[in-house]
């Protein structure tokens, strides 16, 4: 198969980008360049070891849970159904965090799923002494488990299973750090086919898409020390919702100050604020 007969096939599949695809699943086959795609364009690869790919796509399966590893900062991370697929967007949370972290300490990662926010902060900053990566699922800790080994960084790490609803993790921390599920319930059924294979549990906020916000800025204040940060990732229209309760939160002196951070399509995206 050529590269121009996989992008077709990728098109009559119905995938949205099916150039980029094309390109991501050669490199993944072969270890081709796209340079060496492009130069070579006649070049057959084999059908033989493409084809189960298309098979999976057919069925939506997401291109990162078939590769069973995607890219996030600098770091590839194995990935599975078991846990979110890392955006680029949830980045902005981490330069964020890098930036305000003024050197050692402790850190918690809360809904880590892949560990990738923690693992991203630990491998970029040595003087970090500890960071937990929590979450209530299993499956999400196994994976983030793997990922702490795989970039040797599980010395510094400590995995812990909790509903973060109930509780936080034991220990008090300079900086809690979390991009915990925020989509409304009922829009989680409208999300496409492909989203839809990543964890409900993972995506599902409850009834407003807040549930596990409101709880997070309810209990985070007990495990941070004074003057540490909470940073939460949110979705593209909760901005409003959120600054009407931190508003209410730092009029009751739980937190200091706040501030919003915009992500990379000028979304309002991350909330940041000081114990
Ligand atoms: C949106 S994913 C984020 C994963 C990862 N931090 C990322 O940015 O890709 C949310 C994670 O929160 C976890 N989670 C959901 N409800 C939770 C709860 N009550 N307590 C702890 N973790 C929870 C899910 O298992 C999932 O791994």
């Amino acid at each position: 198969m050529t590269h121009n007969e996989l992008i077709l096939r990728l098109d009559q599949i119905g995938v949205e980008n099916p150039s980029e695809e094309a390109f991501l699943i050669l490199n993944h086959l072969f270890g081709t360049t796209k340079a060496q795609i492009l130069f070579d364009r006649e070049k057959s690869y084999s059908s033989e070891k493409i084809e189960p790919i298309l098979e999976q796509r057919q069925k939506k399966t997401p291109l990162q849970y078939i590769f069973g590893k995607w890219y996030f900062m600098d770091l590839e991370l194995f990935v599975s159904p078991d846990c979110l697929i890392p955006r680029p967007d949830t980045e902005i949370l981490v330069y964020e965090a890098l930036r305000l972290l003024k050197g050692g300490g402790c850190v918690a990662d809360l809904c880590t799923g892949s560990g990738c926010i923690g693992l991203s902060i630990l491998s970029a900053r040595p003087d970090i002494e500890k960071m937990v990566l929590a979450d209530i699922s299993s499956g999400a800790l196994a994976i983030a488990t793997k990922n702490a080994r795989e970039h040797s960084l599980d010395s510094r790490c400590e995995i812990v299973q909790i509903d973060i609803t109930q509780k936080m993790p034991s220990g008090y921390f300079d900086m809690i750090v979390s991009n915990p599920p925020y989509i409304p319930s009922a829009d989680v059924l409208t999300l496409s086919d492909e989203v839809k294979k990543e964890p409900t549990l993972a995506l599902d906020g409850g009834a407003d898409g807040l549930d596990i916000i409101r709880a997070l800025l309810a209990l985070a204040p007990n495990a941070l020390n004074e003057n540490g940060y909470l940073l939460i990732e949110f979705g593209f229209d909760q901005a409003e919702s959120i600054c009407q309760i931190m508003d209410a939160l730092v009029a009751d002196k739980v937190y200091r100050s706040y501030k919003i951070l915009k992500d990379y399509g000028a979304n309002d995206r991350v909330l940041v604020c000081q114990k």
